[in-house]
């Protein structure tokens, strides 16, 4: 294992208040037939969307720090918001659930004529909805601060949670991922060349390059893009990882450049499954018994499949995918064909 610094040696994320959604290191498994189907080098998954908490996913571990601190500083209503369908949104609302504060969610757009998703689970969870009206996404930024507004004139205490959890605190969650993950490599004896995953508002990533960073990992983090152009993307990674240095006092910064991000595997748009996808997402099934999602994970590992097909990745090389979760798309909009 390539790794040289335990991370409480550095800066210890581990003291900021943190609310245990998590109760055990989630699994690193190999995908060895996936990996054969794909075409790439060795594969290992790390394997997130088993959170056992609110169906799992990247954003429970952003949600550990971004819950605590909304109860540590006194609020009873978290806001936050996204599209109906958003994975961040029913972990929220869970998470909000869980810790007894109340939960707003602000959707893009107008009511779908089905509740049925993550939309369906985020309302069970008690999320209270609001719809903006507005087919842009950013609608939702405009629409959080007037709810928290709206809110607090009311007498409550609002806790506004950015679009995706994407802040400081959501990225350091994933500091604490690198973490673990180091201490599973060293116990089975892995030793991943780079890691992969999906970026949509980018703190996941933000939190991997820190982590990775602090604990003096060597393995290369790359992203693909599946919401917005890479040259975003980079900007809003590096913006992100650099504002979590600076909540855990490290004098440390990341330029856009220093960001790798793949573009090219979108498809149609954010959150409309693309053929590429769809055709790894049944690899996953049928070779490993995982469930990916259309809108993150299979996208990323279609970009993960093209780019192993033009020689992006060594045949001696390991490659560690980070399973972000998002398994309620599956059950969205389907009639007939799986
Ligand atoms: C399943 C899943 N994977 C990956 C991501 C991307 O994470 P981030 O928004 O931190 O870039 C998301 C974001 O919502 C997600 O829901």
């Amino acid at each position: 294992m390539r790794a040289s610094k335990p991370l409480e040696q550095v800066a210890d994320p581990r003291e900021l208040p943190r609310l245990a959604l998590i109760p055990a290191p989630t699994p690193l498994l190999p995908v060895p037939a996936l990996g054969h189907a794909l075409g790439g080098p060795s594969l290992w998954m790390k394997r997130d969307d088993l959170i056992p908490f609110g169906f799992g996913g990247n954003k429970v571990r952003g949600l550990e720090l971004i819950i605590a601190d909304a109860l540590e500083t006194g609020a009873d209503t978290v806001v936050t918001g996204a599209g109906p369908l958003s994975n961040h949104v029913r972990a929220t609302a869970a998470a909000a659930s869980f810790a007894g504060l109340r939960m707003v969610a602000v959707y893009w757009g107008t009511a779908p004529a089905r509740l049925e998703g993550n939309h369906r689970l985020s309302v069970l969870w008690g999320a209270e909805t609001r719809f903006t009206g507005e087919s842009d996404r950013s609608s939702v930024d405009r629409a959080l601060d007037a709810e928290a507004r709206r809110i607090q004139a009311e007498g409550g205490r609002p806790y506004v949670v950015p679009r995706g959890g994407a802040c400081a605190l959501g990225a350091i969650g994933h500091v604490l991922a690198v973490a673990e993950v180091m201490a599973q490599c060293a116990e089975t004896g892995i030793d991943p060349d780079c890691v992969l995953m999906a970026v949509g508002s980018g703190g996941t990533m933000a939190g991997w390059l820190l982590g990775s960073h602090l604990c003096g990992v060597r393995w290369r983090v790359e992203g693909v893009t599946v919401s917005r152009p890479a040259v975003e993307a980079r900007q809003r990674v590096a913006a992100l990882a650099t504002e979590a240095a600076e909540r855990l006092g490290q004098r440390w910064s990341l330029a856009p450049g220093d960001v790798t991000i793949h573009d090219g595997f979108i498809g149609a748009g954010y959150g409309i499954p693309s053929p590429e996808g769809e055709s790894v997402l049944a690899l996953a099934a049928r070779h490993e018994g995982v469930l990916l999602d259309p809108t993150y994970t299979a996208k990323a590992l279609a970009g993960y499949r093209a780019l192993a097909a033009g020689g992006r990745y060594r045949e001696d090389e390991t490659l560690l995918f980070l399973h972000s979760g998002g398994a309620p798309s599956l059950f969205v909009g389907r009639d007939g064909a799986p």
